[in-house]
């Protein structure tokens, strides 16, 4: 008997990066999982085919979480494959650093439409089709919520709002034992991450702030995230957990 058998979880922004990490991980603990991805197709797929040759339970849907009327698919798809919602995880997400000289339209609303808005629609999708048994939401935020860098201040406040979102959401679902919490992680080697500007250097930097002496991957982030999926954590919400090496930006 494996920790997640007869869950079912809907992990959005799971094509690549952490999402996908994640996805793997509640898979191989028994969930059957609904793998969103916006615009990677192939690698959404490719992820599915991993998962089944393991012998684990997935489908990919396409979904861009920023439009409500996608969202709400994407939910109804979990249901309609797998019989039920048990888990979303809240992990699509954009970051991009700018001095604020340099800050737009354009830059915020792409950070907050999708760290923010995106998250709080699939949240009330989710919860429309929970059982009775309630259900966990797990948050992917970011140590940079609590801790702001510099030239991050947008999508630092992004992260801040997820928290605020978690702890009140916590509060406000409890009574329908739905579980609301939330993991920040530290910097992570992802494709997103790959491509940020000035990578190189923010890695070292990081790196040197970092106790346990090594940035993060996909896999320490699921880790943490099956067991607040789980019925381990079934006292435990309204949490923003660090996992992060120690580090602080
Ligand atoms: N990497 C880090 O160091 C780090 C640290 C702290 C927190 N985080 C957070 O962790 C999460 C994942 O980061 P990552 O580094 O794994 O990112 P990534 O490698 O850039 O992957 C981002 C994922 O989000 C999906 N996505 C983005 N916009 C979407 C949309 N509108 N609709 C549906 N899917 C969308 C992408 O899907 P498609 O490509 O299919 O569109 C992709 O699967 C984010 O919330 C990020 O803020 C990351």
């Amino acid at each position: 008997m494996k920790r997640l058998d007869g869950k079912v979880a809907v992990v959005t922004g799971a094509s690549l990066g952490i999402g996908a990490g994640i996805a793997e991980r509640l898979a191989s603990e028994g969930a059957a999982v609904v793998i969103n991805y916006g615009r990677s197709k192939e690698a959404a797929e490719a992820l599915v085919s991993r998962i089944q040759a393991a012998g684990g339970k997935a489908v990919a849907v396409q979904a861009d979480i920023r439009d409500r009327g996608q969202v709400r698919n994407l939910i109804a798809a979990a249901v309609s494959t797998f019989g039920r919602l048990d888990v979303l995880v809240n992990n699509a997400g954009v970051y991009e650093f700018r001095p604020l000289a340099a800050v737009d339209d354009t830059h915020h609303d792409r950070q907050f439409d999708t760290n923010v808005k995106a998250l709080l629609f699939a949240t009330q999708e989710a919860v429309k089709v929970f059982g009775d048994n309630g259900g966990s939401i797990i948050n992917i935020s970011s140590v940079v919520g609590a801790s702001p860098v510099a030239n991050g201040s947008v999508y630092s406040a992004t992260k801040a709002a997820v928290d605020a979102i978690t702890k009140g959401l916590a509060m406000e679902l409890g009574p329908r034992k739905i579980r609301v919490n939330a993991i920040a992680p530290g910097l992570v080697l992802t494709e997103g991450q790959d491509k940020m500007e000035g990578t190189m250097e923010f890695r070292q930097y990081v790196l040197s702030q970092t106790p346990l002496g090594r940035l993060g991957t996909p896999a320490d982030i699921a880790g943490a995230v099956a067991f607040l999926a789980s019925d381990d954590a079934e006292w435990t919400t309204g949490q923003v957990l660090a996992v992060a090496g120690g580090s602080r930006p």
